[in-house]
């Protein structure tokens, strides 16, 4: 059994990864300040260090503990607020990373697996769904931040052996996502709509993502840590979704009776319907880590956003 740090252990998908690491018997330590993530969430079997990844302590606490592994997951998660604030963005998406990558390699940590984004990297300019040697490059700093810790990645492998794996994540939802903020619209539908309140659609609700469960997500993960492939793999359903289906799905499962009102699509380039960071549409091939990982996912949309529903229910 390993010792694993996961940052990003206190929020939605990390908080995941740490119940699996745990039911597998691993000593799991969660790094998160705990600024979007919940104490709550944590696993009580983890240990969690409240620290920010962009503090130069964080070197300290990768040498005192020694982990094997380190999934880093902690992350401004926002593609519209990276726009907003790009700087802000690139502190911890980027510099962050950047510590978290240093403080690992120094310690000898042996890999890392990456919360990267898919769709960031996919759209209709390239081909749909996109595998990943035909990526667009990114249209947001989000984007654009995690495609480059992919090249640090890269980095730390070629100068200091630690190995590494890159997920690019789909669009996941599931339990425990927040509601609050600006990303994630399953979350958001199903918590407006549960509470009776009206959820808006931007734009024509035409605009399409590949949307994946998180318990998938956790089993790639998994799948990740126990093999030796180094390199970027795509996490998603190869399927688009739009906004509308997401929309009409979860009015009828939370038994709401809100309307379809659409809200005027905000920011540059409003006349193509988008929103500045956003793209129009996105899904991502999972031949890939299907062939190298052996994963593919098990959980349809329908059955996802039931599971998703009843969890914001009892919440
Ligand atoms: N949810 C998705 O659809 C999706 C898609 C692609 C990639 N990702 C990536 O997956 C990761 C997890 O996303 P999530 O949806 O679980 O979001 P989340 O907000 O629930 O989790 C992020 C966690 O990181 C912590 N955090 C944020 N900034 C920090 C900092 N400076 N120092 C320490 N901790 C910090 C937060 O408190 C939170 O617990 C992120 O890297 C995100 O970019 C998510």
């Amino acid at each position: 059994m390993a010792k694993i740090i996961v940052t990003g252990g206190a929020g939605f998908i990390g908080s995941h990864i740490v119940d699996a690491l745990v039911g597998r018997g691993h000593r799991v330590l969660v790094i998160d300040n705990l600024s979007s993530g919940k104490k709550e969430n944590i696993n009580s079997k983890a240990r969690l260090y409240k620290i920010d990844v962009r503090d130069k302590k964080l070197a300290n606490i990768f040498k005192k503990e020694k982990p094997q592994a380190v999934f880093h997951y902690a992350a401004q998660i926002d593609a519209r607020a990276s726009a907003r604030d790009p700087m802000f963005d690139a502190e911890v998406n980027i510099l962050g990373s950047i510590n978290v990558l240093q403080s690992a390699a120094m310690a000898g940590v042996k890999k890392v697996i990456f919360a990267s984004s898919g769709g960031s990297l996919s759209s209709e300019e390239t081909v749909l769904p996109t595998p990943e040697n035909k990526i667009s490059l990114p249209v947001s700093p989000y984007g654009a931040a995690k495609f480059s810790v992919e090249m640090y990645l890269h980095y730390f492998w070629k100068t200091y052996g630690m190995k590494y794996v890159a997920l690019r994540l789909a669009n996941v939802y599931g339990p425990r996502q927040s509601p609050h903020g600006e990303a994630g619209v399953i979350a958001i539908f199903t918590s407006k709509m549960l509470r009776g309140k009206q959820p808006i659609i931007f734009g024509s609700g035409r605009q399409t993502r590949d949307y994946v469960y998180v318990g998938d997500v956790v089993r790639a993960n998994l799948l990740a840590l126990a093999s030796n492939k180094i390199g970027s793999f795509n996490v998603g359903t190869s399927q688009e979704t739009d906004v509308l289906k997401i929309f009409k799905t979860l009015k009828k499962l939370t038994k709401s009776n809100v309307s379809e009102i659409h809200g005027a699509p905000a920011g540059r380039g409003s006349e193509k319907n988008k929103i500045a960071g956003e793209q129009m549409r996105s899904a991502l091939d999972y031949s890939k880590i299907r062939r190298e990982l052996g994963w593919k996912p098990s959980v349809s949309l329908e059955q996802g956003l039931k599971m998703t529903v009843e969890w914001f229910k009892i919440t």
